[in-house]
C-alpha cells in the first residue's frame, strides 16, 4: 500500500483504503478502481492524498459491494414503507405488490449497466445514492400500485434509481450549496438533466428510461424545467418519478428549506395533486406508501408518546398510536390507542 497525492494517481489504481466525505459518509470504498472520471472527481472536491494498492495486494470488486449495499438497502426501505397490516384482501396486495416489488429490485441489480453507475452516483454527494435509492423504490410500490406490468416496471425501476445521474456534471459547490443559487448557478444545476439523458442514452439506456432524467423536474402544470412540459406531454415513469423525488427531498430537507415529518409531506402532495403532481400518481403514491411504517414511536401534539401500531390504507399519514407515555413522560400501566383519522386535531409532530 501507498500513500499518494490525488495529483499523483492514475486509472486502473485500486484503493487501499476507502476515502471518506466531510461528514464521515463512505465516499470511494477500498478496492474501487480508479477512473479518469473518478481521479477528476477526487480533485474537485479537493481530497488531499488516497492509499493505492501496490502489486502485492488483491483487489476486491467495488461494483460488487456497492451493488449488495444499495440491493439490501431497498429492501429494507421496502420493508418499511409498505403497510403490513392491511386486513383481508387488502393484505394480500401488500404482500403481491411487496413480492413484486422485490423481485423487480433483484432484477436491476443484476443489470450490469444499472450497477456501473452507482459509483457515480455514490460520488456525487453525501445524499444522491441513498435519495436515489428511496426514490427507485416508491416509485416501484406506485407503478405496482398502478399495475404496471414486470417490464414496464423494471424499466421505471431503472429510470428512477439513475435520474439524477446528471448531477455527475454540476460542480460539488453549486450541490452542497444551501442558500438560493444565483441565476448562472441555477442554470448550471438545472442542466443535470439534459446532462443526464445524455449519459444515459451514450450507456446504452432506452429512451423511455433516459426521458425519465430529462423530465423528472417537469410540473403537471408546466411550472418545471426545462423544457415546460405539461400533463400527459410528460410520460408517467417521469410523472411517478416526480411525485417520489419530492417526497424524499421534503423529508430529507434538501431542496426544500424546513425539513417535513412524513404526514407533512404526504399532505403537500395531497394539496399538489392536479397541480404540480398528476393526482392519479399522488392518489396511488398516498394509497399505497405508509407515511408511519409500523412501530415508529412518534411524539404526539398532545405531548404523549406512542407506538404506531395500525395504518389505514385509505389515511396512511394518520395512523392509530398506542399511547404509551403521557405528555410528563410517565408510562401509562393501560395504554390506549387514538385513531389520528379521527381525532383530526391531533398530529404527530416528531419521529423519535
Ligand atoms: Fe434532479
Amino acid at each position: 500500500m501507498k500513500q499518494l497525492k490525488v495529483d499523483q494517481l492514475e486509472p486502473d489504481m485500486i484503493l487501499a483504503e476507502s476515502v471518506y466525505s466531510a461528514s464521515g459518509k463512505v465516499l470511494l470504498a477500498e478496492g474501487t478502481k480508479l477512473t479518469p472520471d473518478l481521479i477528476k472527481r477526487l480533485m474537485e472536491m479537493q481530497v488531499p492524498r488516497v492509499c493505492v494498492n501496490d502489486e502485492n495486494t488483491i483487489p476486491i470488486d467495488p461494483n460488487e459491494v456497492l451493488t449488495n449495499r444499495v440491493h439490501t438497502q431497498a429492501l429494507r426501505i421496502l420493508g418499511t414503507v409498505i403497510p403490513a397490516d392491511l386486513c383481508g384482501s387488502r393484505l394480500e396486495d401488500a404482500q403481491f405488490r411487496y413480492e413484486l416489488v422485490a423481485e423487480t429490485i433483484a432484477k436491476i441489480m443484476e443489470t450490469k449497466e444499472v450497477h456501473e453507475l452507482f459509483l457515480d452516483l455514490r460520488t456525487i454527494d453525501d445524499d444522491t445514492l441513498d435519495h436515489s435509492i428511496t426514490v427507485c423504490v416508491l416509485s416501484l410500490i406506485v407503478g405496482a400500485a398502478l399495475k404496471f406490468t414486470p417490464d414496464r416496471l423494471y424499466m421505471l425501476g431503472i429510470g428512477a434509481m439513475v435520474h439524477d445521474i446528471g448531477k455527475k456534471a454540476v460542480p460539488p459547490e453549486i450541490l452542497a450549496k444551501r442558500e438560493d443559487l444565483t441565476p448562472q448557478e441555477t442554470e448550471i444545476f438545472q442542466a443535470h438533466v439534459k446532462e443526464g439523458y445524455r449519459i444515459l442514452r451514450e450507456h446504452g439506456f432506452d429512451v423511455p428510461i433516459a426521458k425519465v432524467a430529462l423530465y423528472h423536474h417537469e410540473r403537471w402544470n408546466g411550472s418545471g424545467y426545462v423544457n415546460r412540459l405539461a400533463g400527459d406531454n410528460i410520460d408517467i415513469f417521469s410523472r411517478i418519478v416526480q411525485t417520489a423525488d419530492v417526497y424524499d427531498d421534503l423529508i430529507r430537507g434538501l431542496t426544500y428549506k424546513q425539513k417535513y415529518l412524513p404526514h407533512e409531506a404526504m399532505e403537500y402532495l395531497y394539496g399538489a395533486g392536479n397541480f404540480y403532481f398528476d393526482v392519479r400518481v399522488v392518489k396511488a403514491f398516498t394509497s399505497s406508501i405508509s407515511a408511519y411504517p409500523l412501530g415508529s414511536l412518534v411524539k404526539l401534539s398532545t405531548g404523549e408518546i406512542g407506538v404506531v401500531v395500525n395504518v389505514q390504507k385509505t389515511s396512511a399519514p394518520r395512523p392509530i398510536v398506542k399511547i404509551c407515555y403521557d405528555k410528563n413522560n410517565n408510562r401509562l400501566d393501560y395504554p390506549r390507542q387514538i385513531d389520528l383519522s379521527e381525532e383530526k386535531t391531533i398530529f404527530i409532530t416528531k419521529i423519535l
